[in-house]
């Protein structure tokens, strides 16, 4: 039986890619960071299962990693934990870096000293990219990461390449674009949209506030992108590949379409921070501009060509921007349903 490390494992893509290897037959580890209470709603299924394991241990703890690595010598080892919020990496900015930058070559090193034969999956970001030289940025697009959280995963991947080629350990990095889905942390742009919009169709906001309307993302859907994550290990050589859906997409637009599945179309009026979305039936005004969630340097947009996956992984999106969206919105309103019934 195949055994897998996860890191990171109570996060979004954490809980998708332990269902996928617990699918496939593997032996699931995953590292968990201590709490007072665990909140296992998206766990609770992969909990039950007997090929899953949690096993305690933080990226900042170097001497756990090590015992754990040792121990268990799996043969992949997935690195997704990560403070993966940009916002907060201005906030706490030495911890974002200790976490997202160090904790990477924490791994790199335990798996060199104690299991060099493990194949190491490295969560890359388009962060990276930052403000972009080039368009669509493909896996030799220069890195200008606008973020502590950008400048962190920088880092991760040179240091994942550079103990590919130093050593020659199996390590790849996934240079995912955003992903978004039904679990995804309510911070992220796409969940407060459609969380708020679906609160809305219930009666429970009155209205959305966000920041820049105008930032374009290129969205894919989680489930999707952890395939991706599988596959690049499975491949015969170790190397770096851009996963993305390759259509870019603004935070405008994102909401626009999150209205439509509650059957509302969104007029705006007014520029800048003034500027507000309506109900077109009745005027009811439904969103608003913020200062608050504006960035201090912005990524204005990220667009991604993943040919290279496609070629080599024979991956592709399979899951469209319409239909993710669909698919949060009515995640959400069931959800909330369900907790006032
Ligand atoms: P997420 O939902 O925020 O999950 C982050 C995970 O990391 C959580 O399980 C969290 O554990 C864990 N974690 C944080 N700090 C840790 C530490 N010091 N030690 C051990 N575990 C720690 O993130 P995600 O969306 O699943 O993303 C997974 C990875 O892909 C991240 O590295 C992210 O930066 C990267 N990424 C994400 C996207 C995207 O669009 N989702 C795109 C590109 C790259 P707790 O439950 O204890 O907080
Ligand atoms: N969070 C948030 N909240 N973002 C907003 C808001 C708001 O109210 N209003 C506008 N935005 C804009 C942000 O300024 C940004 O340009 C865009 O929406 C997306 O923000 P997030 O959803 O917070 O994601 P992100 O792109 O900063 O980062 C995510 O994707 C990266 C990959 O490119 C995270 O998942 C990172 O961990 C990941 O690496």
């Amino acid at each position: 039986m195949k055994t897998a490390l996860i890191t990171g494992v109570t996060g979004q893509d954490g809980t998708y890619l332990s269902e996928l290897l617990l699918e496939k037959g593997y032996h699931v580890f995953g590292l968990n960071r201590r709490k007072a209470k665990l909140n296992d709603g998206d766990l609770t299924n992969i909990l039950r299962n007997k090929n899953f394991e949690f096993l305690d241990g933080d990226l900042q703890e170097i001497n756990r990693l090590n015992q754990i690595i040792s121990s268990i010598k799996p043969d992949e080892i997935y690195n997704l934990a990560a403070q993966s919020f940009v916002p907060y990496s201005w906030t706490n900015p030495i911890y974002t870096c200790d976490v997202n930058a160090l904790g990477v070559l924490r791994m790199l090193e335990a798996i060199r000293l104690y299991s060099p034969d493990t194949k190491f999956y490295q969560a890359s970001s388009s962060e990276i990219f930052g403000k972009v030289q080039s368009m669509p940025q493909n896996e030799i697009t220069y890195h200008y990461p606008r973020s502590p959280y950008g400048c962190s995963k920088s880092f991760g991947f040179n240091i994942t390449r550079n103990y590919r080629e130093s050593y020659g350990l199996f390590a790849c990095n996934g240079i995912l674009f955003n992903h978004e889905s039904e679990r995804r942390g309510m911070q992220f742009v796409t969940r407060k949209i459609t969380r708020t919009v679906a609160e809305i169709k219930m009666g429970l906001s009155k209205k959305l506030i966000l920041g820049n309307l105008d930032a374009k993302r290129d969205w894919g859907y989680a489930p999707d992108y952890v395939e991706a994550m599988w596959l690049m290990l499975q491949y015969k050589n170790p190397d770096d590949y851009i996963i993305a859906s390759g259509e870019e997409h603004s935070v405008r637009e994102f909401t626009e379409l999150a209205f439509k599945n509650i059957d509302i179309d969104i007029i705006w009026k007014g520029t800048g921070l003034n500027e507000k979305g309506y109900n077109k039936k009745n005027d009811d005004l439904l969103v608003e501009v913020s200062k608050k969630f504006f960035r201090p340097a912005e990524v204005d947009i990220l667009k991604g060509d993943s040919s290279k996956a496609k070629d080599i992984l024979g991956w592709k999106p399979k899951v469209s921007f319409k239909e993710m969206i669909k698919r949060m919105i009515n995640f959400d309103i069931n959800e909330i349903k369900r907790s006032v019934n």
